[in-house]
């Protein structure tokens, strides 16, 4: 899978661009700063953002062609984000989080993805909040990015099941543009989360 990855990553612009996307720029008014993990995080657009708005950045991926374009985001936009080589399998789950920060993660089928979320559940401090976005199963139609496994996309449902208890401050499912470099561009079904856990 990392593989996969790593030599998609290997070219030298950005494939999902270097700005962050519109939902979590919007999150950002909802989410105060406070210290944020960001999972899979890519060449680092995510992650580079919330630390120009004043988060305390922890940022993780396997591909380290990913990491090397992150690593340069950081220094272009004058930042510093604590990032590191690591899969969803490597990563010490149990530092809490006041953000768990979960953007276009969609590369488990549904029984692979409920440890996923079990663990992002478990890395979120009581009081904090995960920020999820990623696509709904008829952006496989559109053809404007994500994966071609239908199965993998998010339903408004499915979240719901996932986040009970949880205050959803958000919980949308709708078509927009995207202009995330060459890997998501053009309409796109989008899924989006911003859930805060109870306090204990
Ligand atoms: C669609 S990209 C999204 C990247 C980033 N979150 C963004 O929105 O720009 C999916 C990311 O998942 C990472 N990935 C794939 N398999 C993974 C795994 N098992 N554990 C952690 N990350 C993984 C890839 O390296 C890739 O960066």
């Amino acid at each position: 899978m990392s593989e996969i990855w790593t030599q998609r990553y290997d070219r030298p612009d950005y494939l999902f661009g270097m700005e962050p996307t519109e939902f979590l720029v919007t999150a950002t008014h909802h989410v105060p700063p406070t210290n944020a993990l960001c999972v899979a995080d890519g060449e680092g657009r995510h992650s580079a953002y919330l630390a120009q708005r004043g988060f305390d950045v922890t940022a993780f991926d396997p591909a380290p062609t990913a990491l090397q374009k992150a690593r340069r985001l950081d220094v272009a936009k004058g930042v510093t984000v604590a990032r590191h080589q690591a899969s969803l399998d490597d990563w010490d789950w149990t530092q809490p989080y006041g953000a768990v920060v979960a953007m276009f993660i969609q590369f488990q089928g549904p029984e692979a993805r409920l440890p996923t979320f079990e663990r992002l559940r478990q890395a979120t401090r009581p009081g904090g909040h995960v920020i999820l976005q990623g696509f709904a199963p008829r952006q496989v139609d559109y053809g404007t990015g994500g994966p071609s496994d239908r199965e993998n996309m998010y339903t408004t449902e499915f979240l719901e099941q996932q986040f009970g208890g949880w205050t959803l401050h958000h919980l949308r499912d709708h078509d927009a543009p995207v202009a995330s470099g060459p890997g998501h561009d053009g309409i796109a079904a989008l899924v989006e989360l911003i859930a805060q856990k109870p306090d204990q």
